[in-house]
């Protein structure tokens, strides 16, 4: 089969790689790509966002099967338009991906369906937003209703942190439009964690749990980013707790949407707090999460396309699915500075060496022509090993990265680690 994979970053790396493993993919294709996709897939310079683009490429080059991984195309109807070109294609139609496209949806569609999460209010009225902080006092969350890459959550520790947040979201639109209609929460406290569960519109398969590690510096000190580090699974998520968040949260989720008529055939990604009241979702997104992804995608032993197109046609309950035991760490190697500026075009060395003791997933390289690995993002490389134990796996991770330099590599040294995932906000 003919199959092409929507994104460019780790985690479209990590279902690369896993897809090449499936014998039915005989031609694997990547839009945009990396340095390290090339590797695996050809890559096609289309942008991810790109609808028009990507659908007249699969339909002029006859791919059998489309894998849409980033949010923003799901959230544009990239599945839509693939299927309206007669294309199968992985990943929620747009009616669905609205589950994070939109705060201010999801949040209700919990509050209708009894879904445990924390309690808000959303606003559209910057006074009656502010008025409302008074009342509530702090520490307090304040969310852009829309996409905001990741930057839109603000949990403030004082009544003025917030409401200075709420006036730039809604009067200087720091984020456009998203931050139009702000969500309000109730801020909790406990371990999160998150679970990546196939649907296909009616049933739900869950992977590992695995943690992400959001913050810049050690001992999560230091801005949000899209994520340094993660790990499968969670020592802090027990068959006890998964089988409350299947019974309160996993099923009840997709039985919802099937019935708002929004079925979600994809993977939905559970953003769990762990709180002293029981697990609570404070999020839902419409993918596979990054840097999740590549620890979790580690420990598959399954065909992920036939996974994808069990999705796809309605027969995931139908599916064996089987992960290996022990666990997976993926260390992210980033470029010094980011979240915030950061230099690009610095040669890699050392990615072979590394390659022997793990898998490097390339989330911004990119190969010039005179064939050197050069930096090109702030997130630059995610290397991922498994082991019997989280601790071998992590000691794996950090062994191989000793080969990988850069110029101004910036790593964290905790992933995994004791402490790295104490309780936020506690
Ligand atoms: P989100 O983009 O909604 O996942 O929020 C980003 C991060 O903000 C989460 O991973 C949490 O660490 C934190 N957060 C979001 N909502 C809450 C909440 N209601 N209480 C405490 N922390 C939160
Ligand atoms: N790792 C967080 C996310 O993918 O949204």
């Amino acid at each position: 089969m003919n199959v092409l994979v929507v994104g460019g970053g780790g985690r479209e790396h990590a279902i690369c790689w896993k897809l090449r493993q499936s014998p039915n993919v005989t031609q694997l294709y990547c839009a945009p790509g990396n340095g390290g996709i090339a590797g695996l897939a050809q890559c096609v310079p289309i942008k991810a966002t790109d609808v028009e683009g990507i659908v007249r490429w699969a339909k002029e080059n006859a791919m059998d099967f489309v894998m849409v991984a980033p949010d923003d195309p799901l959230a544009l109807g990239m599945v839509d338009a693939l299927e309206a070109a007669g294309i199968p294609a992985f990943g929620p139609r747009k009616n669905a991906a609205i589950i994070e496209a939109s705060k201010a949806f999801s949040k209700e569609l919990m509050k209708k369906y009894n879904i445990p999460t924390a309690k808000y209010e959303t606003f559209t009225d910057l006074e009656k937003a502010l008025a409302y902080l008074d009342a509530q006092g702090a520490p307090i969350v304040v969310k852009a209703d829309g996409l905001a890459l990741g930057k839109g959550v603000v949990v403030a520790q004082t009544a003025e942190e917030a409401k200075n947040a709420v006036r730039e979201m809604m009067e200087d639109k720091k984020f456009g439009e998203s931050g139009s209609t702000v969500v309000i929460e109730e801020c909790m406290t406990g371990p999160e964690v998150t679970v990546l569960a196939f649907c296909d519109g009616e049933h739900l398969a869950t992977m590992p749990s695995s943690q992400d590690h959001k913050r810049a510096f050690d001992g999560n000190q230091g801005p949000n980013t899209g994520g340094m580090g993660a790990f499968a699974p969670s020592p802090n998520y027990t068959p006890e707790i998964a089988a409350e968040c299947m019974e309160k949260i996993f099923l009840p989720t997709v039985a919802a949407l099937k019935a708002e008529g929004r079925p979600f055939r994809g993977v939905i990604y559970f953003g769990l707090m762990l709180t002293p009241q029981g697990p609570r979702v404070v999020e839902y997104n419409a993918r596979f999460g990054d840097p999740e992804t590549q620890a979790v995608l580690s420990l598959l032993d399954s065909d992920l396309l036939e996974i994808f197109q069990a999705c796809v046609q309605g027969t995931l309950d139908q599916v064996d699915i089987e992960w290996a035991d022990g666990a997976a760490c993926c260390l992210v190697l980033a470029s010094g500075g980011y979240p915030a500026s950061y230099q690009s075009g610095y040669p890699i060395t050392g990615l072979e060496q590394a390659g022997e003791k793990a898998v490097v997933f390339h989330a911004g390289t990119k190969r010039q022509e005179d064939g050197r690995m050069v930096t090109a993002g702030g997130r630059v490389l995610g290397v991922t090993a498994v082991g019997d134990t989280l601790e071998q796996a992590v000691a794996a991770s950090y062994e191989a990265a000793k080969s990988i330099q850069f110029e101004h590599m910036h790593y964290r040294t905790d992933i995994g680690r004791d402490g790295a995932c104490a309780c936020r906000n506690a």
